[in-house]
């Protein structure tokens, strides 16, 4: 019997503070769904003393996920612990994830606390947390260029607090395998109780080994590992949860242990996490990547039609790759459309959501013969048919492009439930619609990035399109999605607005 390796998956926290990857409530709840189908043991749904708007998602998925257990961050403050404590109730199981800082500089030049505070605000967290659940984790700030002996002093104090999994992160990202696995040996055989809790790790890609590092972790006994859907998360990412559930798979020789995880779920868990946050996924991405199994060689093309095992050492439709199905078309009805959609995970709050989504649906079947399960998911992001955001919404555009011309573009925006027009000339017809679409907001905010990717094949295939801002430091995603890449362009602008009107949040690694 090999043991069992926890997947603690913390795309809705750390991967959402990769910049720009801030999720509405909705999203969360969408991404949350979707891991839960997947079967990860335990999804960090946020960190609940952020903002009032992290906490209720936190909530709302500990109301929603029973399959997973549903767990939010809390830096070792009072007020932290409670907030996360009130966030997880409602959850069939929660946890709370407590950390503190325990290297030098981050004690000296972040916390401005001695050794022995540190120690003692960790057990004091433990105990709160343990107030509201028997299944606490506490996490080592910056355990990388921690003391060894000071790290085995603060995980023995808080699991003699009662902390039942102790997280080992690599917060900036700076071991190597070799280093980071006898990190761990040396703490499980010298940490006090090492023998009553899970160990964890959580390791950061700044030099591109995450996923390797947690799996050196896992060879020296670590039974749980933080990831997240397509590696996103804080800087370079976090380890990569496809590649970490497939590599223990795939070398079922080398690793002693087994996870839960349907892996057939990951290809769309990477769609819908790429989707709602803007961040495309390279192609050449291991497990998850559009040429992760696309064999480009002659000779390789030659190998894997007289015998698959020659060039593939995993099969394309194990990770769900092999559902990019036709599933609807313009004479699918709402029944059809509504269990599509609950196939997908896909829950509209009301019946006027869903029949707001079934127009949308009938008017692009009208446009796009074959509806795919990508174009599904995009149009039920469409931020009308979500309740978050919606201060900004277009109600019409019209643009002009000829050869030889200017292009301009005219606008008509619903704002905050007024009606206003606005029109502007640009380079192009969407810098034209985005000059228009300034004309009337006057945000302030700098375009860092636009990008357009179709969503499935052909040319009626429908553009998505992320349009990155920024704003007196705070960057946001939007996304937008229709046959027609310039209305698809104009509906991300709108959603990256509509974000920036959000309040902003607090950085869970800010001092304590
Ligand atoms: O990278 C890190 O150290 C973290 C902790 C909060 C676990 O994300
Ligand atoms: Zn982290």
């Amino acid at each position: 019997m090999k043991d069992h390796l926890v997947i603690f998956d913390t795309t809705l926290r750390d991967g959402e503070q990769s910049p720009g990857a801030s999720m509405t409530k909705e999203e969360k709840l969408r991404v949350a769904r979707q891991l839960e189908r997947m079967q990860v043991d335990v999804i960090e749904a946020g960190f609940a003393a952020a903002s009032p708007g992290d906490f209720d998602a936190i909530q709302s998925i500990a109301r929603t996920v029973k399959g997973s257990t549903v767990c939010s961050l809390a830096r070792s403050n009072e007020n932290d612990i409670r907030r996360a404590g009130q966030a997880i109730a409602p959850a069939a199981r929660g946890r709370i994830h407590t950390f503190i800082a325990t290297s030098p500089i981050h004690m000296e030049k972040k916390l401005r606390m001695t050794p022995d505070q540190v120690v003692e605000a960790a057990v004091q967290a433990v105990r709160w947390a343990r107030e509201y659940t028997d299944d606490v984790e506490f996490s080592a700030e910056d355990a990388v260029r921690s003391e060894v002996d000071f790290l085995c002093r603060v995980f023995g104090a808080a699991i003699e607090a009662g902390a039942t999994t102790i997280n080992v992160p690599d917060t900036v990202g700076y071991s190597v395998p070799s280093v980071w696995g006898e990190l761990l040996r040396t703490l499980i055989e010298r940490v006090p109780g090492a023998d009553k809790v899970v160990w964890s790790t959580h390791c950061h890609n700044d030099l591109g080994m995450a996923v390797a590092n947690s799996l050196s972790a896992v060879l020296a006994g670590a039974r749980q590992v933080e990831c997240t859907i397509n590696g996103l998360g804080e800087r370079a990412g976090n380890a990569s949860l496809e590649e970490v559930v497939m590599a223990v798979r795939t070398r079922a020789d080398v690793f002693p242990v087994q996870t839960r995880i349907d892996t057939t779920q990951i290809v769309p868990a990477s769609k819908l996490v790429s989707q709602i946050t803007g961040y495309p996924v390279q192609p050449n991405k291991a497990v998850v990547g559009a040429n992760a199994f696309a064999h480009e060689s002659g000779i390789h093309q030659d190998g894997v039609l007289k015998h698959r095992e020659t060039y593939e050492i995993m099969r394309a439709e194990d990770v769900g790759w092999a559902q990019n199905k036709l599933v609807l078309g313009k004479h699918s009805g709402r029944n059809a459309f509504k269990s599509r959609l609950s196939a997908l995970g896909i829950v509209l709050e009301s019946e006027e959501y869903l029949n707001l989504a079934f127009a949308r649906f009938k008017n692009l079947a009208d446009k796009k013969h074959e509806i795919f399960d990508e174009d599904l998911q995009a149009l039920v992001s469409d931020e009308d048919l979500t309740p978050d955001g919606e201060y900004y919404k277009l109600a019409y555009s019209r643009v002009c492009s000829e050869t030889g011309e200017t292009p301009a573009a005219e606008v008509t925006l619903n704002v905050d439930g007024a009606e206003r027009k606005g029109s502007g000339i640009g380079s192009g017809p969407v810098d034209a619609t985005f000059k228009a679409i300034e004309s009337i907001a006057a945000s302030g905010a700098q375009l860092l990035l636009y990008s357009v990717n179709a969503i499935t094949t052909g040319t009626d295939a429908q553009g998505e399109v992320t349009v990155r801002l920024e704003r007196a430091g705070r960057i946001v995603n939007g996304n937008g999605a229709d046959t027609d890449i310039v209305i698809a362009s104009a509906k991300a602008y709108l959603n990256a607005l509509n974000k920036l009107q959000f309040p902003d949040r607090v950085d869970p690694q800010a001092d304590v």
